[in-house]
C-alpha cells in the first residue's frame, strides 16, 4: 500500500507562492507551523527550494531534491551542513523517481514545491495542507488551481497578523 501524498503550500487567493526566489509574504505563524509539520518527514522539493531552504536537512527531515545537477546539490548540502548531511539526502531527476525514493523512506511524504512539482503531483495528491492567504498578491511562481477538484475540508483554522488574514486548511480527497 503506497503512503499518501501530501502537498504543503502557502498561497494567495490568486495562487501566488513565490516572488523573485522568495516567499511573497512574511507569515511567522505559518513558517513556524510549516517547520513543525515537516519535521521528521520525507520532503520532496525542487532544486531552487532546496537552495532557499537548506534547513530541510535539519530536524529529522529527509529531503528528496529534484534536479538535473545532483553534484551541485550535494556539494551545497556538504558546504552547509557537512558530508553526513549530503550523504543523507536523495536527489532524483524527475517526479516518478523522487516519489519512488520517498515511498521507500520512513515517514510522511510532504511535497514542498515549487511550481512544477505541485503541477505534476496535484492530480494524484491525497491531501493538501494549505495556508490560504486572503489577498491578491503579485508574484512569479504559482500553485496550480486546486479548487475545482473534489476536496473534503477535514480541518480549518482562521488566523491573522498585522498584514494578512489567512486560513490553515487540511483538504483531503
Ligand atoms: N509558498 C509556498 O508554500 C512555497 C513553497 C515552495 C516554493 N515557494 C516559492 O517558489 C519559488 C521556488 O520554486 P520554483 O518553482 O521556482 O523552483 P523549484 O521547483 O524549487 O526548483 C526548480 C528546479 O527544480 C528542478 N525540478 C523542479 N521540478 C522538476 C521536475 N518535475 N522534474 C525534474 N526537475 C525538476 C529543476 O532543477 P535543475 O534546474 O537543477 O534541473 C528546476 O530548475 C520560490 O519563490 C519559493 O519561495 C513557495
Amino acid at each position: 500500500m503506497p503512503k499518501p501524498l501530501n502537498l504543503v503550500v502557502a498561497c494567495s487567493e490568486n495562487r501566488v507562492i513565490g516572488q523573485g526566489r522568495r516567499l511573497p509574504f512574511d507569515l511567522p505563524e505559518d513558517k513556524a507551523w510549516f517547520g513543525r509539520k515537516t519535521a521528521g518527514t520525507v520532503c520532496v522539493l525542487g532544486r531552487v527550494c532546496f537552495e532557499i531552504w537548506p534547513r530541510v536537512l535539519l530536524d529529522g527531515r529527509q529531503p528528496v531534491v529534484l534536479t538535473s545537477q545532483p553534484e551541485l546539490v550535494r556539494a551545497e548540502a556538504a558546504r552547509r551542513f557537512g558530508g553526513d548531511a549530503a550523504a543523507r539526502m536523495r536527489v532524483a531527476p524527475d517526479v516518478a523517481a523522487a516519489l519512488a525514493f520517498a515511498q521507500q523512506l520512513p515517514g510522511e511524504i510532504m511535497i514542498c514545491g515549487g511550481q512544477r512539482i505541485y503541477e505534476e503531483t496535484l492530480p494524484f495528491a491525497d491531501r493538501i495542507y494549505l495556508t490560504l492567504v486572503h489577498a491578491e498578491i503579485a508574484g512569479d511562481v504559482f500553485m496550480p488551481e486546486w479548487r475545482h477538484l473534489p476536496w473534503r475540508e477535514t480541518a480549518r483554522r482562521e488566523s491573522s497578523d498585522a498584514n494578512y488574514r489567512y486560513t490553515f486548511s487540511t483538504l483531503e480527497r
